[in-house]
């Protein structure tokens, strides 16, 4: 038995932000990010909906990028004084995953941080509060996903919690509110969205529910992302849809390797000033990985037929594979992304000699390839990498080397 899961209502379109008037409840909290929500006017706009609803609204503001363990406490504490019936949460992936797991804390006080990122072990909730997440950001898609990504800065790792319970109760997809993302943001979000529509497309957990919306979203992907990256606004618009069509995807055939690795290669070195960006780091890890993972032969047809529907060149699955792969190197310098974590420099753009040094890498490595294989996500991935080949397979994401294991 499978079980498939979306939030119960989902409003798309330029001004359904404006669902947020027709809800029912006396108090909403609004948790949102570092200021874009409020510079932009779509904080003010959300608060003055909500009121116009009849409720009593607080504002918990300043949410930082990738959140950390502390910022949910903090919120969850919140939360717990104002004892809200609504949760909304807009913005990015960031502020959305953050008020995920500050809503776990609010409706069980004792549960610790450890009790969270047990994979499926979510107790029940909604008995304090609904949630609506409203999504900024092209990428992540978490507003329709069971996923949340909290970083424990402490040890420099990215936990996914995962649960059908923090699967929004609705989730609005308004355009207007990506249409103010800078250049890299949307370059970074897309790839994110690529990735998870390519890795549910090709997880173990795959199944006819979600392959149509990864399929669907890769093509949309394809037609638009960079026409979207280049200031096409019909463009933006369309790939906020394909974005959360990917996370449909995803939240239930769930991931691969692509992530895992971008989980725990993305705080890891933010001693030497780089942090890799999510949507950075998986598109840099893509093309490595489906090498990698074409290997396994039900693996190789399958990316086959997304070359298939991408009209991508190619007779045999080895020259479809292949396709693939240079499609998404195309895309990283279409979108100005580095190809491997040695040129990935300031601002993330590519250069000679990037952030991390070798000697840096070589010496965490291991430990990095451990941490990889016991993400969340690997389980799902059609080949199981042993440690050996996780080093290998990082090593070619470091120097941008062939994959040939
Ligand atoms: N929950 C999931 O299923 C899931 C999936 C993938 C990634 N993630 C996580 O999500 C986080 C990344 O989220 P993100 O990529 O959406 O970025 P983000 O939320 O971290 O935002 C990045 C920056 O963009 C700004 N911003 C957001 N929307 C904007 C807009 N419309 N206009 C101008 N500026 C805007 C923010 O203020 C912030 O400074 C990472 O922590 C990642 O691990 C979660
Ligand atoms: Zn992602």
């Amino acid at each position: 038995m499978a079980r498939f899961t979306l939030p119960r209502d989902l409003y798309h379109g330029k001004g359904s932000l404006e669902t947020l008037k027709t809800l029912k409840g006396k108090k909403a909290i609004i948790c949102v990010g570092g200021g874009s929500m409020k510079r932009f006017g779509f904080l003010d706009r959300a608060q003055k909906y909500l009121e116009e609803a009849g409720m009593e609204v607080k504002l918990f503001e300043g949410i930082e990028s990738d959140p950390s363990v502390e910022t949910v406490m903090r919120g969850a504490a919140v939360m717990q004084e104002f004892g809200p019936d609504w949760i909304i949460a807009i913005g990015g992936g960031s502020p959305i995953d953050a008020a995920k797991a500050m809503w776990i804390k609010y409706e069980y006080p004792n549960c610790t941080f450890e009790d969270m990122c047990k994979v499926f072990g979510i107790p029940e909730l909604r008995k304090k509060a609904h949630f609506v997440a409203v999504s900024s950001t092209s990428g992540t898609a978490t507003e329709v996903t069971a996923f949340s990504i909290i970083t424990d800065y402490q040890k420099g790792i990215k936990y996914p919690i995962a649960d059908f319970e923090i699967t929004p109760d609705i989730a609005i997809v308004d355009p207007e509110l990506a249409e103010t993302m800078p250049k890299k943001l949307v370059a970074h979000t897309g790839m994110d969205a690529l990735t998870h529509a390519i890795e549910a497309y090709v997880s173990t957990a795959h199944c006819d529910y979600t392959d149509p919306l990864a399929i669907h979203a890769i093509e949309m992907i394809q037609k638009d992302l960079v026409g979207s990256y280049n200031g096409d606004m019909e463009k933006r618009d369309a790939m906020h849809n394909a974005q959360c069509l990917a996370g449909m995807a995803f939240s239930n055939a769930l991931l691969g390797i692509v992530h895992s690795m971008a989980h725990k290669t993305g705080a890891i070195f933010q001693d030497y000033g780089a942090h890799i960006i999510h949507g950075a780091a998986n598109a840099m890890y893509l093309p490595k990985v489906i090498a990698y993972n074409a290997k396994n032969a039900e693996a190789a047809e399958r990316y086959a037929v997304i070359a298939d529907y991408m009209h991508l060149e190619g007779s045999t699955t080895e020259e479809k594979v292949a396709a693939l792969i240079k499609f998404c190197r195309d895309m990283n310098d279409a979108l100005n992304i580095p190809h491997c974590i040695k040129n990935y420099g300031a601002d993330s753009y590519p250069t000679e000699q990037g952030f991390v040094p070798e000697e840096v890498f070589l010496e965490r490595l291991p430990e990095i390839a451990k941490n990889a294989i016991a993400d969340a996500c690997t389980g799902s991935n059609p080949r199981q990498p042993s440690q050996e080949e996780m080093e290998k397979l990082l090593k070619c994401c470091y120097y941008d080397t062939e994959v040939d294991f």
